[in-house]
C-alpha cells in the first residue's frame, strides 16, 4: 500500500464508521425521543460519536482517533455556533504543538512501546552512558530508557512549545534523576557527547543530520534513526521491530 492510501485508509474509516452508525439510527428514527432542549440534542450527538468511535475500533482504528470520532457530529451540527476566536485559539494550540512542521518539514508523532524496548536493547548491548533523542517530542523515549538503565544519562531536546512544555512536566512528575530536556534545536546539540543519538524525524533533515553526526560523534558511536534513511548511506545495521506499523531503525556507526 502507498503512502497516499495508508493515510487516507484512517479517514476512510472513520466515514464508514459514522455512516454505520448514522444508517442504523435512520432505520431506527421512529423510535428514537425527539431531540428537544439544545443540551439533550448535543448528548445525543455524543452518542452518536461514541457508536461511531465503538464501530472504528472494531474496523481497525488505533485510539488515537476515540476523540475525533465523538465529537465529529457534535462539531458538524454545532459548527455555525462555534465562535470566531476559537479557530484562532484552536489554529494557535496546533501551530505550538506543530511548531517545526513549516520551518523544518518535521511534524509530531511518537515512537511505540515496541521500539522503546528495541532502543533499550540496543542501550543494553552497546553499554550506552549517555543517549540523546534529538526532537524528543512528549519525551516518552526519554523516560523509558532512563527509568530502565538508571546508569545511562538520557537527554531529550525539542522546540515545539507546548510538546516541550508537556514533556517538561512529565519529567518532573517522573522526578528521574537521569533525565533531562533541553529547550533547544537540534542543530545546536552536541553530538559527540552522546553514545547513541536516536532521532525521528522525516526524510528531510536527515543528509544534513548525518553530516553533523559525522563532524561530531565519537567513533563507535550509534546515530539511530526511527523509519528514515541516510540518503546514500548504508547503515552498519538495520533492526524490524515487531510493531503494527512495521517499524525500520536504520544504525549508523562512526
Ligand atoms: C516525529 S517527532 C518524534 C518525537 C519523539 N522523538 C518520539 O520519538 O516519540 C519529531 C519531534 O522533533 C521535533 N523537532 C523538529 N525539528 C526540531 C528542531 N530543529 N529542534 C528541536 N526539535 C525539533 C518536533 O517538534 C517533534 O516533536
Amino acid at each position: 500500500m502507498n503512502t497516499i492510501s495508508r493515510q487516507l485508509l484512517p479517514w476512510i474509516k472513520v466515514v464508514l464508521a459514522q455512516a454505520v452508525v448514522l444508517a442504523a439510527l435512520w432505520a431506527v428514527h421512529d423510535w428514537l425521543p425527539s431531540a428537544g432542549a439544545p443540551l439533550v440534542f448535543a448528548a445525543m450527538l455524543l452518542a452518536q460519536g461514541a457508536a461511531a468511535a465503538l464501530v472504528g475500533r472494531m474496523i481497525g482504528l488505533s485510539a488515537f482517533w476515540i476523540p475525533i470520532q465523538l465529537l465529529l457530529p457534535l462539531a458538524l451540527a454545532f459548527s455555525a455556533e462555534v465562535p470566531a476566536w476559537a479557530y484562532l485559539a484552536a489554529f494557535l494550540v496546533c501551530a505550538l504543538i506543530y511548531w517545526n512542521s513549516a520551518s523544518e518539514q518535521v511534524p509530531l508523532y511518537l515512537t511505540n512501546r515496541r521500539t522503546f524496548e528495541a532502543l533499550g536493547a540496543l542501550v543494553e548491548t552497546t553499554k550506552a552512558k549517555s543517549v540523546v533523542d534529538l526532537g524528543s517530542g512528549m519525551g516518552g523515549v526519554v523516560l523509558y530508557l532512563a527509568k530502565r538503565y538508571p546508569r545511562t544519562r538520557v537527554r531529550g531536546v525539542e522546540t515545539a512549545p507546548l510538546v516541550y512544555l508537556a514533556a517538561r512536566l512529565r519529567l518532573v512528575l517522573a522526578r528521574q534523576k537521569n533525565a533531562e530536556l533541553l529547550y533547544r534545536s537540534i542543530w545546536d546539540e552536541d553530538l559527540g557527547a552522546h553514545d547513541i543519538v536516536y532521532c525521528f524525524l522525516s526524510p528531510v533533515p536527515m543528509a544534513r543530520i548525518f553530516e553533523k553526526a559525522r563532524a561530531e560523534m565519537r567513533p563507535g558511536t550509534l546515530l539511530v534513526s526511527n523509519s528514515f534513511a541516510v540518503p546514500g548511506e548504508e547503515p552498519a545495521e538495520f533492526i524490524d521491530v515487531a510493531d503494527g506499523r512495521r517499524t525500520r531503525l536504520y544504525l549508523y556507526r562512526m
